[in-house]
């Protein structure tokens, strides 16, 4: 019988938006079976509104709440790859809660392959009206230090494809995780 492997944990996908946690994660989720949690998505079915609804009516201080939440509910989560929403390591409860139920994988991009990866999108409020380089590299550099003590591994994305960021991942995964 052909069987499947099965990562060692749980993963938490992190990193600025555009850096590519749906892409891998949904990539994750086919070649393991592993079930995938969007936050944005699951936010929004919650709510049954919209991101940017939500940031609107409600502010971004409800919306980070939320985010909160819904990491306490998945504490008995197994076999699952998280797509986070780009802020949730900014509050030191989400990191609190994301390591103590699986691993956290920081993927990184520079600014430029950033601002192509979201300039069709009008679904991220924080950058709407803001696309530009220079926007998302202040907005990254006072990100950084929340997301590189987050995170257990960190995987550069720039000039790869999924199937070699995923390999990366794996053999970062082997490291943390030994046999
Ligand atoms: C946000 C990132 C978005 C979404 C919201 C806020 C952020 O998710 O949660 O717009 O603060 O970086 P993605 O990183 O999936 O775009």
């Amino acid at each position: 019988m052909n069987e499947r492997k099965q990562l060692p944990c749980n993963l938490f996908l992190i990193g600025f938006m555009g850096s590519g946690k749906s892409s891998i994660a949904s990539h994750l989720r086919q070649a393991y079976g592993m079930t995938l949690l969007e936050m944005d998505e699951e936010i929004e079915r919650r709510e049954g509104r919209s991101i940017s609804d939500i940031f609107a009516s409600k502010g971004e201080e409800y919306f980070r709440s939320l985010e909160t939440a819904l990491l306490a509910d998945l504490q008995e989560a197994e076999n699952t790859v998280v797509s986070c929403g780009g802020g949730v390591p900014l509050r030191a409860r989400n990191v609190e809660l994301m390591k103590k139920s699986g691993k956290i994988v920081l993927l990184t991009a520079e600014p430029k392959t950033i601002l192509q990866r979201v300039s069709g999108s009008h679904s991220r409020p924080l950058l709407e009206g803001r696309k530009n380089v220079a926007y998302i590299r202040k907005m990254m550099e006072e990100r950084r230090p929340y997301y590189e003590r987050a995170a257990d591994l960190i995987l550069p994305t720039d000039g790869k494809d999924q199937e070699a960021i995923c390999q990366e991942l794996l053999e970062g995964l082997k490291s943390l995780i030994p046999d």
